[in-house]
């Protein structure tokens, strides 16, 4: 909580074809987006002048709409791009945050038929920022099992990215309130899942385990995945379940919004001897390196001189 200005406060906005200030885009109460949680999103960052990994961002935004039956959105792809190249390079910074929200929109009438809506997108880019403190990143967090648990599959596709989110918040407030700042939640068999932003690693006997279901299917998650094969550790997606979690040797967060963040504390117990491991830390090095590799990142477009 360092950060005293408010959210939104900063940044290049996009709707209805104009771009804006970021604090100017509003949707109406009407829209099933607010009413609903109808929505689906994706979040891509952009590191010194570069997307990263754009395409499989836009791959999993555009799954997100087939998903949620979105066909009426007016963009395709390409246009989609385009609209992130735009709100960035308005932006001028060489590290964003860019966001790019879809809602089911306004329906024709007082019965709210879902099938009436034309749907909505908008997009922002904001200075690139981390969901954990500068300080969080060099020493580790400290997270809580929550009570709370995740919202069942069969009621909500976790692996389409959306704000219906409030077992995450009933979660977080059990992490306030016995003085953490993150929680991650369990499933009703209580295996892990995941946190509000973030996918979870823990790493035992050598082998890196991420849950397998019940989560996003991260884009970090998969970059860290990749990273451990050329690190020759076993990385894999399975069932984890939360003693696994507790007995680890090293714990870490993975998100487009940090990129691999150290957890020290789960439940207020040191993970390992309570600082970042090593296989965290040199995960964090390649991680940021593969910014640098033209196979996995965009230049930004910048703006054409005006005419
Ligand atoms: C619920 C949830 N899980 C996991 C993640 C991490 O996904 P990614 O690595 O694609 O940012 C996010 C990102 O915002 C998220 O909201």
């Amino acid at each position: 909580m360092s950060d005293h200005t408010d959210y939104g406060s900063d940044g290049v906005g996009f709707m209805d074809g104009e771009y804006m200030p970021f604090s100017q885009l509003r949707i109406p109460v009407t829209d099933m987006g607010f009413q609903l949680a109808d929505m689906c999103y994706d979040a891509v960052h952009v590191w010194k002048g570069r997307f990263f990994r754009l395409d499989d961002h836009l791959d999993r935004f555009q799954q997100g709409l087939d998903k949620r039956r979105y066909d009426s959105l007016g963009y395709d792809r390409d246009a989609i791009a385009e609209i992130c190249h735009g709100c960035v390079a308005r932006l001028g910074l060489d590290d964003a945050f860019l966001m790019l929200v879809a809602t089911r929109g306004v329906p024709k009438g007082a019965n709210k038929d879902l099938r009436t809506c034309k749907n909505r997108l908008m997009a922002w880019a904001t200075p690139y920022h981390a969901i954990v403190s500068d300080e969080e990143m060099t020493e580790g967090c400290d997270i809580v099992v929550a009570n709370t648990i995740r919202i069942p599959t069969e009621a909500v596709d976790p692996t389409v990215k959306n704000f219906g989110r409030l077992d995450f918040v009933g979660a977080l407030f059990e992490a306030y309130d016995r003085g953490a700042d993150y929680a991650v939640l369990l499933d009703e068999e209580g295996c892990v899942t995941e946190g509000r932003g973030w996918n979870i690693f823990a790493l035992k006997g050598g082998i890196l385990t991420s849950p397998d279901s019940g989560v996003l299917e991260g884009i970090t998650r998969q970059t860290v995945l990749e990273l451990s094969g050329t690190l020759n550790i076993d990385g894999r997606l399975a069932r984890l379940p939360v003693d696994q979690l507790r007995g680890a040797d090293e714990v870490f967060l993975s998100s487009t919004a940090g990129g691999i963040m150290p957890v020290r504390t789960v439940d207020g117990e040191a993970v390992g001897d309570g600082a970042p491991g090593p296989v965290t830390q040199r995960l964090s090095e390649l991680y940021w390196k593969m910014h640098e590799d033209p196979a996995c990142t965009t230049p930004v477009k910048p703006l054409s001189p005006p005419s």
